[in-house]
């Protein structure tokens, strides 16, 4: 991910692959406002401490502002994003950038109260469910981008509850279906 060309624009952040230029894979869409207003609202569930994994737009990051937590941080790997996400975060006195990949920035992180994990061409996205159990409180809300159209435990937590929404996509190659499962997983 870090080394791709961004195209960002208000709507959308894609890149053209090296396999096939004329192919566009799409990191993040404003279709899905709604969707990351919800997690937002789950991870700010006593606006406590927030962990984000990905900047992308900044539209759950915006949402999560909203809430006034106590802290939010948040860790993004690609240099064109950290400049908006360094952008954004001016005059935002309670958020972090940690810059770089997720899994090299652990020794930088605490204890949180609510964690959305939201990364995209990320090779080390299956250590989140080992991850995710240091990085918690008591009922830590932790959830993440759930890119199938069903319940799906990914990262292997016990007792996981899901909200379905229904949601109409444009076209993109990340998520074709018509209803998202968005998870929660509250630690005791
Ligand atoms: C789908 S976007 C996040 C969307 C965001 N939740 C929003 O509302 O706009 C994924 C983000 O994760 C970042 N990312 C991908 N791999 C990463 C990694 N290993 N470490 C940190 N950030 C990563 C990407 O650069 C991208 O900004």
């Amino acid at each position: 991910m870090r080394q791709q060309n961004l195209n960002i624009t208000d709507s959308q952040i894609t890149f053209n692959t090296t396999d096939n230029p004329t192919t566009i894979e799409y990191v993040m869409m404003d279709w899905e406002d709604n969707l990351m207003k919800k997690h937002a609202s789950v991870v700010c569930h006593n606006k406590g401490d927030v962990l984000e994994f990905g900047f992308g737009m900044g539209i759950s990051a915006t949402y999560i502002q909203k809430h006034k937590p106590k802290s939010h941080t948040i860790i993004e790997i690609h240099p064109q994003i950290i400049k908006k996400a360094k952008q954004w975060a001016l005059n935002k006195s309670n958020v972090k950038i940690i810059e770089g990949d997720w899994v090299k920035c652990l020794d930088q992180l605490g204890k949180y109260d609510g964690i959305f994990f939201d990364t995209y061409n990320d090779d080390n996205y299956l250590k989140f469910g080992e991850t995710a159990k240091t990085l918690t409180k008591p009922r830590t809300h932790v959830t993440w981008w759930n890119s199938l159209s069903k319940p799906d435990n990914v990262y292997g937590f016990e007792d996981v509850t899901y909200t379905k929404y229904n949601v109409n996509p444009p076209k993109n190659n990340y998520f074709m279906g018509k209803e998202y499962y968005l998870p929660l997983k509250t630690f005791s």
